[in-house]
């Protein structure tokens, strides 16, 4: 199977094929993922609340990012695996944005970086560029801005609203973003941006206008407790794997497990 790069996410947006995106944790997910022909494998800041068990995606770290990153390019061969830089690892300085996605390049083993924001985080957007580095854009609901939202909040839901995330669209396709994420944004919007921009859109939330859908894992597969209303559970692991763990402790309890089969004779 041929690496998914940059230019085939191109063209699946010339040739109308939607682009199927996920994201994963570490090498096991990774693999999952790519092995499932899944097109890019993002190793998300969600990985703060659906792995490291914080409230949001504002604490995770760089050096934390950096290690799930490693570990999921250990499990990804075909699909273009994407790494996203944390709270306050851009916003600050393009050169510390710059050297920061370049961590996640030659230490990681990314392929791109994605990050959040228009036009107040072109700057560093630029720089990261100017290193050769392909960067995805996130505009909508971006998790990293809760604070400022007040809350999870379906955004561009105005008129002015809306046309403040379309020219930030615009902006980030400018500066030469390879592709953008909308996430928690009117379906119609979604559709007006996919239809006023040459880049692919990768929509979670965004509606079905979108060039490509991305969805967390661990919602899609029911690990997730209170997934949001975006979300198509395709499995309940949790409930699955909860039984699991249940049934083997009632053996071990009762002497059920392990039996001759499961000893060394
Ligand atoms: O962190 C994340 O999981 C994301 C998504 C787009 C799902 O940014």
């Amino acid at each position: 199977m041929e690496k998914v790069t940059v230019l085939s996410l191109q063209k699946h947006k010339q040739e109308k094929i939607p682009i199927t995106a996920l994201t994963c944790y570490d090498a096991s997910t990774a693999q999952l993922i790519d092995e499932s022909g899944i097109d890019i494998a993002l190793v998300g800041d969600s990985l703060a609340n659906t792995r490291l068990g914080y409230a949001n995606t504002l604490p995770v770290t760089v050096v934390e990012m950096l290690h799930h990153v490693k570990a999921s390019s250990r499990g990804t061969k075909r699909a273009l695996l994407v790494a996203d830089m944390p709270f306050m690892s851009y916003e600050a300085a393009p050169w510390e944005a710059a050297t920061i996605a370049g961590r996640f390049i030659k230490e990681g083993g990314a392929n791109a970086v994605k990050l959040e924001g228009g036009k107040r985080v072109g700057a560093s957007i630029k720089a990261i560029l100017n290193a050769n580095i392909p960067v995805m854009g996130h505009l909508g609901l971006t998790p990293q801005s809760v604070n400022k939202f007040g809350g999870f909040r379906v955004q561009g839901k105005s008129s002015a609203d809306a046309k403040t995330i379309l020219e930030d669209a615009l902006a980030l396709q400018n500066m030469g973003v390879f592709a953008l994420v909308l996430e928690g944004i009117p379906a119609a919007l979604g559709k007006t941006i996919t239809k006023r921009l040459r880049i692919p859109t990768i929509g979670i939330g965004a509606g079905a206008g979108c060039d490509g859908q991305i969805l967390v894992l661990d919602d899609l597969l029911g690990i997730s407790q209170q997934p949001p209303k975006f979300v198509k559970k395709y499995a309940d692991l949790r409930i699955l794997m909860k039984g699991a763990v249940s049934r083997y402790r009632s053996d071990v309890l009762t002497r059920r497990f392990p039996t001759p089969d499961h000893s060394y004779h």
